[in-house]
């Protein structure tokens, strides 16, 4: 969410937060009412609730952990509280004014979800994904371009970013047998994703990727995004591995 600002901006928007102590099972937004804050977790754990029309019980959404944000939406869109938010346990929070934030990072924040959400739609590993936790992945995305022929990725070594092409396209190689050249095995078109091997194993990165095209844009995020957005794809991105089982060195 922050992650558009400049030095300056950032320290404005520090100096405006206000620290906000919880207790257990006290709400701190509830579903449908106004909003005039947006919250930072220092500390404590969080729960998300959302009551869905036609239901009678909320349902619930997810945990909120330290570092994590919410109730930014009735800030950006003008919008009633669309969940209701409860304290599990003590927890500190910082709270942000709605002044500050329509000054300071309403704009860039808004642009860039709006930037990412066509493509975001077009990401088929992201189908199953709910749409809000979907579009949230553009706050942490950071673009880069590559020209024809540049290693996005180099095998053997240690990774800590995830991938999506979101214009171009790229193949991955990997040494099959030691001594012989990389051979081609992969070709990665718009909407697909690579890198998630190292960040889910552990291990240094088993191919190359390399850019095909004149010009290649990547958006990526790096191991604590990738943990905390695409945690819920995990078993389907470790399923979609077994791909790789195919090609052994
Ligand atoms: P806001 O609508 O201001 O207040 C409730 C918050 O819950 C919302 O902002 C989001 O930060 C958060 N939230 C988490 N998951 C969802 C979801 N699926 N739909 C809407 N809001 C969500
Ligand atoms: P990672 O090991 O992090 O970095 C290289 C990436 O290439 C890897 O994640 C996968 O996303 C991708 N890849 C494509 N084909 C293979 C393959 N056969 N074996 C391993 N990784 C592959």
């Amino acid at each position: 969410m922050f992650s558009a600002l400049d030095e300056k901006e950032k320290t404005i928007v520090l100096d405006a937060m206000e620290e906000r102590k919880a207790s257990p099972g006290e709400p701190i937004i509830k579903q449908g009412e106004e909003g005039d804050n947006l919250y930072v977790v220092e500390s404590g754990r969080l729960s998300c609730f959302k009551l869905f029309p036609g239901k009678s019980e909320p349902t619930f959404l997810k945990h909120y952990q330290p570092g994590e944000s919410f109730g930014e939406l009735a800030l950006l869109y003008n919008a009633p509280r669309a969940a209701t938010i409860i304290a599990d346990e003590d927890a500190v929070l910082w709270s942000l004014d709605r002044n500050t934030f329509n000054h300071i990072v309403k704009d860039a924040a808004s642009k860039k979800r709006e930037k990412y959400e066509q493509f975001l739609q077009q990401v088929k590993v992201l189908q199953t994904m709910d749409a809000y936790e979907r579009q949230k992945l553009a706050d942490a995305f950071k673009e880069e371009t590559f020209k024809k022929g540049d290693y996005i990725i180099k095998e053997g070594e240690e990774g800590n970013i995830f991938y999506f092409i979101s214009h171009g396209e790229a193949v991955a190689t990997k040494t099959l047998h030691s001594g012989e050249e990389a051979k081609e095995v992969m070709h990665y078109k718009v909407g697909d994703y690579f890198g998630e091997r190292a960040l889910l194993k552990n291990e240094p990165r088993a191919a190359n990727v390399v850019a095909t095209t004149e010009e290649i844009t990547v958006v990526s995020m790096d191991r604590h995004s990738f943990k905390r957005l695409m945690g819920p794809l995990e078993d389907l991105l470790k399923r979609n591995m077994d791909l790789y089982e195919q090609y052994k060195s």
